[in-house]
C-alpha cells in the first residue's frame, strides 16, 4: 500500500477522489484592490457555486500590491470568505506583485492565508526558496492510496536585475526527489500530477513558432524583441495567445526535470491576464490561464477561471476549459436577481454580458482571420 506516510513540512492535507471524479478550480491574478474587490467577489462566488469544485488553487497576484499590511488582510479576509463560507479547500502561491510593496512577506502572507478554515497551503519554512512550493497527494476515493498527486510551486518574484522569477534549483531538486519518493511508495509505479504556479516556464517559447519577422498574431520574446512567437499551425495547440509570455529570464530545468519524472500531465500558470491557452511539448501541457478579477472595463468579461477535472479510472488524462466571465450569464440572469432584490449583481451581470458582446465578436474576427490566413489553429473557447 502506498503512502499517507508521505506526509511532510512540504506536504499537505490529502484530498480526495470523490465518486471516482476530482474537479478543480484554478484561479489567478485576482489583484483586488479596494475598488474591484466586490464585484470579483461576487463573480468569484457565482463560479464557485456553480462548479462546485473539490479544491482551489489561487496561483498568485491575489492582493494587489498593497502599501500596508491592515489593506492586505481586509482583501485576502474577502478573497477567503468566498471558500471558508462554502467549505471548499483553497491551496494558496505567490505571484510577483503580492510581497512586492513590502507590507508583508510572503510568510507573514502564507500565516494570514492559514488563519482561514478553508486553506490547505503550505509555508515550506527555510525548506526551500520562497514561500508555498508544496505538494498535494490526492487519494483514490476509499481513501487507501495516494493515486494522483498536486504540484504547487511558488515562481518567485523578480531575479537580481528584475527580471521575472522562475522556479529556483532547490525547488527543482525538491521537485525530483518528491515525485521519486511518491513513485517508490507506488510500487514504482508513476503518479500522475499537474502542477501550479505563477509564472509559465520559458520553456513554452520552445512549444510555439518562432519567426525572425512579426506576423499576424504572433509576439516578440519577453527578453528579445527581435524574435516572434505564435502557435504552430498544425501544432496541438488550443485556445487563444493573445500576449507575449512573461517567463522567467531563467531556466533552471524545472520543465526538463518534469519530462525526465513523466509525471506531469500540465503546468497551469498565471501573470499574462489575457493568455487562455495550452500548447503541448514533450509530452506537458503548457498551459496559462486568464486573470480572474473583475474590473468592469472591457477587457474583463474575458477574464474568469479555469476547471480541470481528472477521473480516478484513468489518472493519465484530464479534460480542461476556461470558462469566461461572459460564458457564466444569460440576460434572464440579471431579471432573476433584480426580482430577488440584488441590485449590485443585477448590474453587474449586465456589465459582464454587455462587454462580453464586445469581447465575442472581437474574439469571432480573430479567430476567423487566423483560420483563413492559417497563421495559427484556434479552438475556442476550449483551452
Ligand atoms: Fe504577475
Amino acid at each position: 500500500m502506498n503512502n499517507i506516510s508521505l506526509q511532510s513540512s512540504t506536504t499537505a492535507k490529502p484530498l480526495r477522489f470523490k465518486n471516482g471524479k476530482i474537479k478543480i478550480m484554478h484561479i489567478t491574478d485576482t489583484h483586488y484592490f479596494y475598488d474591484n474587490v466586490d464585484a470579483s467577489v461576487w463573480l468569484l462566488a457565482c463560479a464557485c457555486d456553480r462548479e462546485k469544485p473539490d479544491v482551489v488553487v489561487v496561483t498568485g497576484d491575489n492582493v494587489d500590491n498593497c502599501p500596508d499590511a491592515k489593506d492586505t488582510k481586509y482583501l485576502i479576509d474577502k478573497l477567503m470568505s468566498v471558500f471558508d463560507e462554502r467549505n471548499i479547500p483553497v491551496a494558496i502561491t505567490f505571484g510577483n506583485h503580492d510581497s512586492e510593496r513590502g507590507a508583508m512577506s510572503r510568510e507573514e502572507l502564507m500565516a494570514y492565508y492559514n488563519t482561514h478554515s478553508s486553506s490547505i497551503s503550505v509555508d515550506d519554512g527555510d525548506e526551500l526558496s520562497g514561500c508555498g512550493t508544496y505538494n498535494i497527494p490526492v487519494l483514490s476515493s476509499d481513501g487507501s492510496l495516494v493515486v494522483f498527486n498536486l504540484w504547487i510551486f511558488d515562481s518567485n518574484d523578480y531575479d537580481d536585475e528584475g527580471h521575472y522569477g522562475c522556479v529556483l534549483p532547490d525547488q527543482v531538486e525538491w521537485y525530483k526527489r518528491r515525485s521519486d519518493e511518491l513513485k517508490n511508495a507506488n510500487d514504482g509505479n508513476t503518479v500522475y500530477s499537474l502542477a501550479f504556479q505563477h509564472i509559465i516556464v520559458d520553456d513554452v517559447y520552445r512549444a510555439l513558432k518562432k519567426t525572425k519577422v512579426r506576423i499576424p498574431f504572433s509576439y516578440h520574446h519577453m527578453y528579445n524583441k527581435k524574435e516572434f512567437y505564435s502557435f504552430y499551425r498544425d501544432g496541438i495547440n488550443f485556445g487563444a495567445l493573445t500576449e507575449t509570455p512573461c517567463s522567467g529570464y531563467h531556466n533552471y530545468g524545472q520543465f526538463d526535470a518534469m519530462v525526465e519524472k513523466g509525471d506531469v500531465l500540465a503546468m497551469f500558470s498565471g501573470h499574462d491576464h489575457t493568455n487562455a491557452f495550452a500548447v503541448r511539448y514533450r509530452g506537458i501541457d503548457i498551459s496559462n490561464t486568464v486573470s480572474s478579477r473583475y474590473n468592469r472595463d472591457r477587457f474583463s468579461s474575458q477574464y474568469g477561471y479555469r476547471i480541470i477535472t481528472v477521473d480516478e479510472s484513468d489518472t493519465s488524462v484530464y479534460k480542461t476549459n476556461v470558462v469566461h466571465w461572459y460564458g457564466m450569464f444569460k440576460s434572464a440572469d440579471a431579471k432573476a436577481l433584480i426580482s430577488s432584490g440584488d441590485k449590485f449583481g443585477a448590474e453587474l451581470v449586465k456589465n459582464v454580458i454587455k462587454n462580453g458582446l464586445k469581447q465575442r465578436l472581437l474574439q469571432t474576427l480573430l479567430r476567423s482571420l487566423g483560420t483563413v490566413f492559417g497563421f495559427r489553429r484556434i479552438t475556442y473557447p476550449d483551452c
